[in-house]
Parts: structure tokens; C-alpha cells; sequence
């Protein structure tokens, strides 16, 4: 037998449990096919056990996460708590207290029934978004002075530092070196003149790669070209929130919420793999939601890992069930069921061809 990995699991609230187990089916599967290892530890942290116990995210788990080889997490939100104090404790907890630089989210149309732009191919739609994950809107910088009165305040900022840029960009320059060779950076200096910063580092770091092409594109122009061309995209780099907004768009051109995955990287460092959607709290227990996105997330974790095979295996699996119709969408007019769909991908693994 190979390696042992050892994986520490979040399923969360709302859909995320029922997804993470179908997720856990397929790796299953694939550890028997591709024999390797792993062992799970499973953690309740999530809105649910917040409501119960009023413990949020403490440090101590934190601290055990950082033991483990990776981080696989179903969704974080229910609308019965506080908007954002669980999202803020546990996902943007384990990005920043792990110091998950990169938010690494793939964008690549699997079968052309699923892209809702008319005439775009699979051969048209196959990028990725690198999104800066430690940093800008999302840094706590802010407040509220004067709260509730007609004189209040609010402010929020964005926080760029030259070490947070440099090391995301060189992260995008290696990826896209080793793609079609080809990186924008998608930014909104006109406007937001202390972006700048991307600007130079991104002309710095660029010397040290001349064989990649190096192109740019103001935030609001890239959500046009992802639609009207996205063949003209390979790889992205960006910051936080664009990221977090160009990727919900990049999501729907794959196919929807049922199907994006991402990771939350530091390379060579415990890393956390989730599927880009939320907890559809009205979904929860029915069985209907799709599980792909949280198969696809598992494969990107084993990506990470060195498990190539196995995450071949995986994409492969769902690119022909979804390419021959057998998962005929991605929400509940596929008439599959969450485990069904999970099935179908595990009796596919075998089949895969590599
Ligand atoms: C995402 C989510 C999170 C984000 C939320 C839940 C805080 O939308 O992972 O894209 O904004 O990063
Ligand atoms: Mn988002």
C-alpha cells in the first residue's frame, strides 16, 4: 500500500454533510483503486453545534488542523445565526489562521450542455482563477463609529500588502508556466489607485517568467470577456473580492454552483478543499442537492496530495458521466438523488480512462 494521508473533515451545515459523504464515497473508491491510504478525523464545528454548544471555532482545533495532511469542507451558514460570524470563524478562520494564500478555483467546462453562452465548447472554457486569499476586503480592517445614528460611519479596507501580492503572483506565474502560458491579472486601478501595488508586483515577478504572455483586465471589463470570450482566458490572478465575485460568474459558464470547486492553498503546508457553493439551507436533508462540486473539490485535494491518478480518476469520471447525460444537470431536474449521484461517480472510478 502507498502513503497515508491524514484528513481532517468539516461537512458543516445546511447540504454540506449530505455532499461530503458522497465526497467521502469516491474517496473511497479511489484509495482502493489507486491504493493509498488515508485516515479521517471528523470535526462538528459548523452553525448547528454553534446554536448547541455556543462554541464557534476555537484555537485548540485549529491548532490540530495544522497536524493534518488536508482539510476537506462541505458548507459554512444557516440563516438561524448572526449573518457572516460563522463564515468569518470557521472558513475565513482556517484561510487566514493557516495562512491559506491562495484560493485556487478552476473554471473548466466539462460538457457543452452545461454552459448556458450559446456556442461555447469545452475547448473554450478551460481556466483557472488563482484569488488572493488572506488579504484586501477581507483582512477585519474596519468599523462602524457612531452605529445606528443618523451621523454613522461604516468603513471597511482594503489591505494589500507587497509580500501578500508577490507571493500570490508568483504562485500564478509557476501555474501558468507550466498551463497554456498565459496569465491575466484582473485589477481596478483606474478607480482603486492603491492597486497599484498589484500592478508593479505583477511587472516585477512577470520578469522572471518570459515565456509567459502577460495580460490585464479591469475587474467589470473581465466579467464581460468571461462571458462574451472566455477562450481568451487561461490563467487569473486577482484579489480577494474580485476573486470571490469572478469566480460565482466563472461557476455558472462550468455549469453552476452543483459542479465549482476550490482550494485554499499554501503550498507545502495543510490545506483546505470545499466545494464554491453554500449551504442551501433549504435544501438541507432532501437529498436533491448535486454532489459533484464536493467530488470535484476531493479530487483537487488529491491533486494537492500527489494522488494524481486518483484526481484524474475523479475529473474524468464526472466529465463522462456528465458528457454522456447519465448526470443529465446539476440541480434536481437530473432526477438523481444526492447518493445516486454520488454512486454513479463511484462506478465510474473503475472505468476511467487515464
Ligand atoms: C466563498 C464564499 C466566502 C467568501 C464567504 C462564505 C465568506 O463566498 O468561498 O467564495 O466570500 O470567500
Ligand atoms: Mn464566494
Amino acid at each position: 500500500m502507498g502513503k497515508e494521508y491524514q484528513i481532517a473533515v468539516l461537512p458543516g451545515d445546511g447540504i454540506g454533510p449530505e455532499v461530503v459523504a458522497e465526497g467521502l464515497k469516491v474517496l473511497k473508491g479511489v484509495a482502493e483503486i489507486e491504493s493509498f491510504n488515508y485516515k479521517l478525523t471528523h470535526y462538528p464545528h459548523g452553525s448547528e453545534h454553534y446554536i448547541k454548544t455556543k462554541e464557534l471555532f476555537p484555537d485548540s482545533v485549529l491548532n490540530e488542523l495544522k497536524q493534518q495532511d488536508a482539510i476537506y469542507l462541505g458548507a459554512i451558514g444557516d440563516p438561524r445565526v448572526e449573518v457572516g460570524l460563522v463564515e468569518r470563524a470557521i472558513i475565513a478562520g482556517i484561510r487566514f489562521g493557516l495562512d491559506l494564500y491562495v484560493n485556487l478555483r478552476p473554471i473548466k467546462l466539462l460538457a457543452e450542455h452545461l454552459c448556458p453562452v450559446k456556442d461555447k465548447k469545452p475547448e473554450d472554457i478551460d481556466m483557472v482563477v488563482v484569488r488572493e486569499n488572506t488579504e484586501d476586503l477581507y483582512a477585519g480592517i474596519g468599523g462602524f463609529l457612531k452605529k445606528g445614528t443618523p451621523d454613522e460611519v461604516a468603513l471597511q479596507e482594503m489591505v494589500f500588502t507587497r509580500k501578500g501580492c508577490e507571493r500570490v503572483i508568483r504562485y500564478a506565474f509557476d501555474l501558468a508556466a507550466k498551463r497554456r502560458k498565459k496569465l491575466t491579472l484582473v485589477d481596478k486601478t483606474n478607480a482603486i489607485r492603491a492597486m497599484d501595488i498589484w500592478t508593479r508586483t505583477f511587472a516585477e515577478v512577470g520578469k522572471e517568467y518570459p515565456q509567459v504572455v502577460t495580460d490585464h483586465a479591469y475587474i467589470d471589463a473581465a466579467c464581460m470577456w468571461l462571458v462574451k470570450n472566455p477562450e481568451q482566458f487561461d490563467t487569473v490572478v486577482t484579489n480577494n473580492i474580485f476573486g470571490d465575485i469572478l469566480t460565482d460568474l466563472g461557476a455558472v459558464l462550468q455549469g453552476g454552483m452543483g459542479i465549482a470547486a476550490s482550494g485554499n492553498i499554501h503550498p507545502g503546508q495543510v490545506s483546505m478543499f470545499e466545494p464554491i457553493h453554500g449551504s442551501a439551507p433549504k435544501y438541507k436533508g432532501k437529498g436533491v442537492a448535486s454532489p459533484v462540486a464536493a467530488i470535484a473539490a476531493c479530487g483537487m485535494m488529491l491533486e494537492y496530495l500527489g494522488e494524481h491518478r486518483a484526481a484524474e480518476r475523479i475529473e474524468n469520471s464526472i466529465a463522462e458521466l456528465l458528457k454522456t447525460q447519465k448526470i443529465s444537470s446539476l440541480d434536481s431536474s437530473s432526477g438523481l438523488s444526492t447518493s445516486a449521484c454520488g454512486d454513479l461517480i463511484v462506478r465510474q472510478l473503475p472505468e476511467a480512462r487515464l
